[in-house]
C-alpha cells in the first residue's frame, strides 16, 4: 500500500436500486459484519450511484432505507461502524469533480459494467454512469479508506480507485497523501450465480424471479426457488476439481460452502454421489436458516422508517466529521482558495 502510514479504514457502499439478494449477502454486507470489529469502517447507501440508471423519487427513499435495513438486519452496528447515505454528506461529490478532472478518458473507456449497463445504445446512456467509477473513487478516498470490502465483479473499478489516487499524489507532488486502496474480495461468495445460469452472475435485475433469492423471500419461496434451481442430471461429483464443468453444480455446492462455513471439498465429502435430489432439500434448508431470520428482522426495520432516517442521519454526521477534513486539504493541495 505504498508508503501511506494513515489509519486502516473500511468503507463499502450498495445502491438503493432493487431488493438485497444472496449474492449482496455473501458478496458483501457479510463482510461488513465481520469487519466491524477488526477496522473502523463505513458503510454508505451510495443514493447518487442509484440515480446514473433512472430511479423513481416516490422509491428512492425506500430503497434507501431498504439497503440501511439489511446492514443492520444482517449484523452491522451502527454504534461501532457508520451507517450513512452518500447524499448526506457533501465532499462526496466535490471529492468526485476533482477526480473527474484526474481521471482519463482512457481509463473509463475500458470498463466492462459501463458497456455492460449501457447496453448497445449507449448515446443514450447517461454521463453518470460513464463517469460512475470515479464518483465510487471518491467515496472510498474521502475517507482515505485502506480496504475496500466488494464483490468480485468490482475488482476493475477498485483498480481505477487505486489509478486514481496513486495519479493524484504524483500530479500534485502529494506523496503519500491519499491511499491505495485494496479490494477485499477473496473468500467464498465473491461471485454467486443465477440460479437458473451458472455464467451469469446472481442480480436483482435478472428477469427470471427464479434466478435470485431475496433476503425478504418468505422461507416456502427460498424453498422453491432452490428446489427449481437449474442443474445438471449427474450426481454431484466426490471432490471440488469435478465441478469445473458443471457452473451450476459449483454454483449450489459454492453457496452451501458459503453459508455453512465450510470448503467446497467438505461439503462434497458429505454429498458426493448423491443426486439434486438430496443435496437441494439440505441447501434449502440451510438458506432458510441463515436467510429468513435476516429477512424478518430487515422488514420490521422498514416498517419504522423514523428509526432508519436517524441512524442515516446520526451516521452521515459522523462521516461528514472525517471527509470535510480531507476535501478541505485536497482544496488547498489543488489550489482552490480556501
Ligand atoms: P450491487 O447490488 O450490484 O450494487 O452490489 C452490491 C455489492 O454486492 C457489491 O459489493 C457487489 O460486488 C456485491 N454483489 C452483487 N452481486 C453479487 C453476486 N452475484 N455475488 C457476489 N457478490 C455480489
Ligand atoms: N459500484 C458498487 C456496486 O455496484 C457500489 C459502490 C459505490 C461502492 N461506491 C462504492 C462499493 C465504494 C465499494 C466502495 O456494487
Amino acid at each position: 500500500m505504498s508508503g501511506y502510514q494513515g489509519p486502516m479504514r473500511v468503507l463499502s457502499g450498495i445502491q438503493p436500486s432493487g431488493g438485497m439478494h444472496l449474492g449482496n449477502y455473501l458478496g458483501a454486507i457479510r463482510k461488513f459484519v465481520d469487519l466491524q470489529h477488526e477496522y473502523e469502517c463505513y458503510y454508505c447507501v451510495v443514493d447518487m450511484h442509484a440515480i446514473t440508471t433512472w430511479q423513481d423519487p416516490a422509491k428512492l427513499r425506500d430503497q434507501t432505507f431498504h439497503i440501511a435495513a439489511s446492514y443492520l438486519a444482517a449484523g452491522v452496528d451502527p454504534k461501532v461502524a457508520t451507517i450513512f447515505h452518500q447524499s448526506g454528506v457533501r465532499a462526496h461529490a466535490e471529492l468526485a469533480w476533482i477526480f473527474n478532472c484526474v481521471a482519463r478518458l482512457g481509463w473509463l473507456d475500458r470498463m466492462t459494467q459501463f458497456k455492460d449497463k449501457a447496453g448497445k445504445d449507449k448515446e443514450r446512456a447517461s454521463v453518470g454512469l460513464y463517469t460512475y467509477p470515479v464518483l465510487q473513487a471518491a467515496d472510498i478516498l474521502v475517507y482515505k479508506a485502506t480496504h475496500v470490502p466488494v464483490g468480485e465483479d468490482q475488482k476493475q473499478h477498485l483498480e481505477l480507485s487505486r489509478d486514481i489516487a496513486a495519479k493524484f499524489n504524483h500530479d500534485f507532488k502529494a506523496l503519500d497523501f491519499l491511499p491505495l486502496p485494496e479490494p477485499l474480495i477473496k473468500g467464498p461468495g465473491a461471485r454467486i450465480m443465477s440460479l437458473r445460469d451458472g455464467t451469469a452472475k446472481m442480480s436483482k435485475s435478472d428477469p427470471s424471479e427464479n434466478a435470485c433469492v431475496f433476503l425478504t423471500d418468505e422461507p416456502d419461496v427460498i424453498a422453491r426457488k432452490i428446489k427449481k434451481a437449474k442443474t445438471d442430471p449427474n450426481p454431484l461429483p466426490e471432490a471440488a476439481a469435478g465441478l469445473a464443468v458443471r457452473p451450476e453444480a459449483a454454483n449450489l455446492v459454492g453457496i452451501y460452502a458459503a453459508l455453512s462455513g465450510k470448503s467446497d471439498d467438505e461439503v462434497l465429502a458429505e454429498f458426493g454421489g448423491q443426486g439434486f435430489g438430496v443435496f437441494k432439500p439440505a441447501l434449502a434448508d440451510l438458506v432458510v436458516e441463515k436467510i429468513a431470520p435476516i429477512g424478518a428482522e430487515l422488514k420490521r426495520l422498514e416498517a419504522d422508517p423514523d428509526f432508519l432516517q436517524g441512524v442515516l442521519a446520526d451516521g452521515a454526521e459522523r462521516a461528514a466529521a472525517i471527509a470535510d477534513p480531507t476535501i478541505a486539504k485536497v482544496k488547498e493541495i489543488v489550489g482552490f482558495l480556501v
